[in-house]
């Protein structure tokens, strides 16, 4: 758990107690954690694998987050208890999760107030991303709003290698339509365009970023 940005501030002796209040449970690629209107009293951590929030009408879909190895998601329910799930929870790829009970996540948060601290500033963070998705999806073009997106994924899920900045999440082009409001030919359109400016390279499904700098001028000129 020591590994965990959650539990960055918690001394050995802390870490043995808490260790045995998580239950570890397996996911196959594309299962549900919940849904969206459930009730829910668990919070989870992502030990391996991937995980979308999304909501959906049947028709649509939007994704609000993507999650990775060290996020924890399902805290709004667990914390607001009279309230539901505010969106569903399902893997992308085969997933590990920590899985804490409302009970024990409340006791912790009350023996440890920096992990308090933690979770209220990653949910403001998340709130910040909410308020830009929807200015994104209000005002701004479809274009624009696949840019921002591919530097907006680089923030939790960048790596840098050789050739470049890689988003380390292989996505299909349906689900950045997803995150985008647009539709899949539009993502592969504008995809190509980039790929021939040069700004990006797909490879094995995922994005190389070849030119940050010219990804940025394209929407801030
Ligand atoms: P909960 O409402 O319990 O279940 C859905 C979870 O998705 C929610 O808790 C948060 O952990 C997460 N979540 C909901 N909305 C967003 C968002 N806009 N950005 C990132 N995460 C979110």
């Amino acid at each position: 758990l020591r590994h965990f940005p959650f539990f960055e501030h918690l001394g050995e002796d802390e870490l043995t107690e808490i260790a045995p209040l998580f239950i570890t449970r397996k996911y196959e690629k594309g299962a549900n954690v919940f849904f969206e209107e459930e009730e829910g009293d668990e919070l989870y951590i992502i030990k391996s694998g991937v995980v979308k929030i999304y909501r959906d009408d049947n028709a649509r879909e939007i994704i609000l987050a993507i999650f990775r190895e060290g996020d924890f998601f399902g805290e709004m329910a667990v914390l607001q208890n009279e309230q539901v799930r505010s969106a569903s929870a399902r893997t992308l790829e085969q997933s590990t999760l920590y899985v804490l009970k409302r009970f024990d996540f409340i006791s912790l948060l009350n023996r440890s107030p920096d992990i308090f601290i933690k979770i209220l500033e990653t949910a403001l963070d998340r709130l910040r991303r909410a308020n830009e998705l929807i200015t994104d999806l209000t005002i701004l073009d479809a274009r624009t709003r696949i840019v921002r997106m591919i530097l907006r994924l680089t923030e939790n899920h960048g790596l840098q290698n050789k050739e470049g900045l890689l988003i380390d999440l292989k996505l299909t082009h349906q689900q950045m339509a997803d995150m985008t409001g647009t539709v899949r030919e539009t993502v592969t359109k504008i995809l190509l365009d980039l790929q021939n400016q040069q700004l990006i390279r797909i490879d094995k499904k995922k994005i190389i970023i070849c030119n940050i700098n010219g990804l940025r001028h394209l929407i801030e000129p």
